[in-house]
């Protein structure tokens, strides 16, 4: 196992009417800007609940943030930030909102230019204001991590930054605010999360049977109760499960003290960035092609996962990788995820402008061994035509 530190100060507040615990988990005599995104929170009663829990506290709105939440609209929430010396963040929505309220509580404290956040990935961060979460979408694990991603849509520049100062003091996870999830978004979270969990666990082996078998359960589950929230939108267990699977996936737990992948999510983050396409729908293009292409230094994990997580014991090594690749684009394709760059009408042109994209954006050496230059990229571009 490798040497790690592991951290995560995030409180859970989890399950069905804990929103009202808002009014003594945000400070008393905080000012309080709630963040929200296009309005799903006024639908699903998440809004009413958030308001009423706060009725004694100040508290004034910021909404619109968009899916894939950009810089340009964030800096608007920072200039209100200022404007009413707020002290106190809290998001309400699902990783867009989480991330978008984490950039705006950095920016409002930073000396610099506000971008530089984004292209020094965070390392240069002095403060942040306090933040909380309120999650209505199991996907990305912001809720409990540190990390956010942010869009220059200016540039069509999507990057990430992650610092400790970022993690929400708070999330409160209630499964029955997901009800109102359309099936796409039920179908993106599962997979974005059981992603989540292969960037951490799919490598190498580095002698972390804990991580391993943490990390294996949760692709089970996320196979178990995906395809059940599809099915069952309003089951309660269902939800609960689905959405601890996912916060799970990302909060630092299974990653730590084992190497890490992250390039599915880097190409798929230029995919967003250039379409416009869901952040879960490029992972499963980019992922069954990213494992076929790099088969060979990652064949042993490949082959645990084949036997743990699919029972696929029979057959030469190849035929098992290849019979676990297929599941799992099968899985994808099951909670209605598809797989394949032409599914969404990209033209094959699109491979050269992702290339050029990712070398400009500095994504030449990336994976568990730096070795996923561009002429791999190009390959498993290919591949996910
Ligand atoms: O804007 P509203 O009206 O709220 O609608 C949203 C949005 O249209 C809707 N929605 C959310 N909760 C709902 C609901 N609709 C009905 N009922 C509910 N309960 O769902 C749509 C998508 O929301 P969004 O927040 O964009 O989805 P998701 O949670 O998948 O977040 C995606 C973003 O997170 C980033 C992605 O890159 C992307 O920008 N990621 C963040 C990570 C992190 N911070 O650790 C890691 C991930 O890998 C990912 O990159
Ligand atoms: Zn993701």
């Amino acid at each position: 196992m490798q040497q790690f530190e592991f951290y995560n100060p995030v409180k859970i507040v989890f399950g069905e009417g804990q929103i009202a615990k808002l009014a003594t988990l945000v400070p008393a005599n905080a000012r309080v800007l709630v963040l929200y995104g296009g309005g799903s929170i006024k639908k699903n009663g998440t809004y009413t609940e958030v308001m009423d829990a706060l009725k004694n506290h100040s508290v004034t709105e910021f909404s619109g943030i968009e899916a894939n939440p950009t810089f340009e609209t964030m800096m608007k929430a920072v200039a209100q930030i200022k404007a009413e010396k707020i002290d106190f963040l809290l998001a309400v929505g699902g990783g867009s909102v989480i991330d978008g309220t984490k950039f705006a509580a950095a920016a409002a404290l930073y000396e610099g230019e506000p971008w530089d956040i984004l292209t020094s990935h965070g390392r240069n961060l002095q403060a942040a204001l306090p933040m909380g979460a309120v999650l209505t979408l199991p996907a990305t694990g912001s809720e409990m991590n540190n990390g956010a991603v942010i869009t220059r849509s200016e540039t069509k520049t999507k990057l990430a930054f992650m610092n400790p100062l970022v993690f929400p003091r708070f999330a409160v996870l209630d499964p029955t605010k997901t009800y109102s999830l359309p099936a796409r978004q039920i179908g993106n979270g599962a997979v974005d999360a059981f992603v989540h969990v292969v960037e951490q666990y799919l490598t190498y082996p580095a002698h972390a049977p804990v991580q391993d078998r943490f990390a294996e359960s949760l692709l089970q589950t996320l196979i178990e109760v995906g395809p059940q929230a599809l099915a069952t939108p309003h089951d309660y267990t269902v939800r609960a499960n689905l959405m601890w699977a996912a916060t799970m996936a990302l909060n630092g737990l299974i990653g730590a003290g084992v190497p890490q992948d992250w390039a599915t999510h880097m190409v798929g983050h230029e995919l967003t960035a250039l379409y416009n396409i869901d952040h879960a729908q490029t992972l499963a293009i980019i992922l069954p092609s990213m494992l076929n292409v790099r088969r060979a230094t990652k064949s042993e994990k490949l082959l645990q996962y084949a036997d743990r997580v699919w029972g696929i014991t029979e057959g030469s090594d190849d035929a098992r990788i290849d019979a676990a690749i297929a599941k799992t684009r099968d899985f994808f394709e099951a909670m209605g995820v598809k797989t394949r760059m032409r599914d969404y009408g990209l033209e094959v042109s699109a491979i050269e402008t992702v290339l050029e994209q990712l070398k400009a954006h500095g994504m030449v050496a990336l994976g568990e061994r730096g070795d996923v230059d561009l002429a791999t990229s190009k390959l498993v571009l290919e591949g996910s035509y």
